[in-house]
């Protein structure tokens, strides 16, 4: 099916737009039941669902890719279908089948079909799963029932400016407790994090760098995405915490960055204090694909990041190059990674 005729896809940003299809099933004495696709955005719910009174929710994004042949690709659902799995099991949620999840984005993503924008827009279409304790709950315990949706969504760039390198700042807060909840996609750590975000947006940074909880030491990642670096001599640097999520797009392009660049990749644990040591650094995930980091500001002062507030660096600007180009058809993807 074409892509839409009456979008600006140059002006599009990262927002909410209803499409016309979603797709839903529902838990219930053990077992789930498929409703298939549904047409209505809004949900109808007990006042007393857990997912209100204890937050008993986690989500997932993915994206879907127009190539250049007008074929429509997802990009490593498999990979979401595990973490939502993982995600599940640790909020005491019935883990949706896999097979499920992946029926989910293929029907969805089909039924809206018109809404992935063309090739060589930079936009895509944004696929949001999540899984809520639907049922009433007041006693502190799981759900006796559970809704789990999938919602689709044309995006552009998360970040305003695209490539235009973000000034972050040092939170004060903590993102996760040091054996919390850091690690699953749950809404929780979202919630937690939007005061932080609105003071840093309100003091003119793009977003909080946060440091890991238990020492304050060490480099987490930005909440809303994963942190990378690269060293004086191109190595690719990659936090290592168990409180950090595991990030899709991070993982890839530690693949990229190996086997398709030559590159050499540490994943290891980064001491903050070594950040101004660093050449380039970005920010990595599904809806920020790979966005630089020009300014880190601390107590201390602004540590500059040598690639400047102009442009992303060299090394990054292949890693973006070569991941988008896989996910959207133009480079041959690794086997397995393209649906
Ligand atoms: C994503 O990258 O898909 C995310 O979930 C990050 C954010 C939009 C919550």
């Amino acid at each position: 099916m074409e892509p839409k005729k009456d979008i600006d896809w140059s002006k599009l940003g990262f927002g909410y737009t209803a499409t016309e299809y979603r797709w839903q099933a529902t838990w219930e004495d053990g077992k789930w039941t498929e409703d298939g696709l549904v047409e209505d955005p809004k949900l109808h719910l007990y006042e007393s669902a857990c997912v209100f009174q204890y937050s008993q929710s986690c989500f997932e994004g993915l994206k879907a890719y127009r190539t250049k042949e007008g074929k429509i690709v997802t990009f490593r659902p498999d990979m979401n279908a595990e973490r939502m799995y993982n995600s599940a099991q640790r909020l005491e949620m019935p883990p949706l089948p896999k097979e499920l999840f992946l029926k989910s984005i293929d029907e969805v993503v089909r039924a809206n079909a018109q809404w992935v924008p063309p090739y060589g827009t930079g936009c895509s279409l944004y696929i949001r799963p999540f899984m809520i304790g639907s049922g009433p709950q007041i006693g502190v315990a799981p759900a006796p029932s559970y809704l789990y949706r999938v919602f689709v969504m044309p995006v552009g760039a998360y970040f305003k400016g695209a490539v235009k390198p973000l000034k972050l700042c040092v939170s004060d807060f903590d993102r996760a407790a040091p054996h919390g909840t850091g690690d699953i996609k749950a809404g929780l750590n979202y919630a937690m994090s939007l005061h932080p975000t609105m003071e840093a947006h309100r003091n003119g940074y793009a977003e909080n760098l946060y440091l890991d909880p238990q020492t304050r030491t060490y480099v987490e990642e930005t909440g809303g995405a994963n942190i990378l670096f690269v060293d004086q001599d191109n190595t690719l640097v990659v936090p290592k915490s168990n409180s950090i999520l595991p990030s899709i797009t991070r993982r890839s392009l530690v693949y990229v960055g190996e086997h398709y660049l030559g590159l050499k990749v540490v994943e290891r644990q980064v001491r903050f204090d070594e950040i101004k040591n660093f050449k380039e650094c970005c920010l990595c995930g599904t809806a920020a694909v790979l966005a630089p980091v020009g300014l880190i500001h601390t107590h201390e002062g602004d540590i500059m990041i040598p690639s400047g507030m102009d442009k992303m660096g060299e090394v990054c600007t292949k890693l973006r190059t070569t991941l988008t180009g896989i996910q959207d058809g133009a480079i041959e993807a690794p086997k397995g990674w393209i649906r």
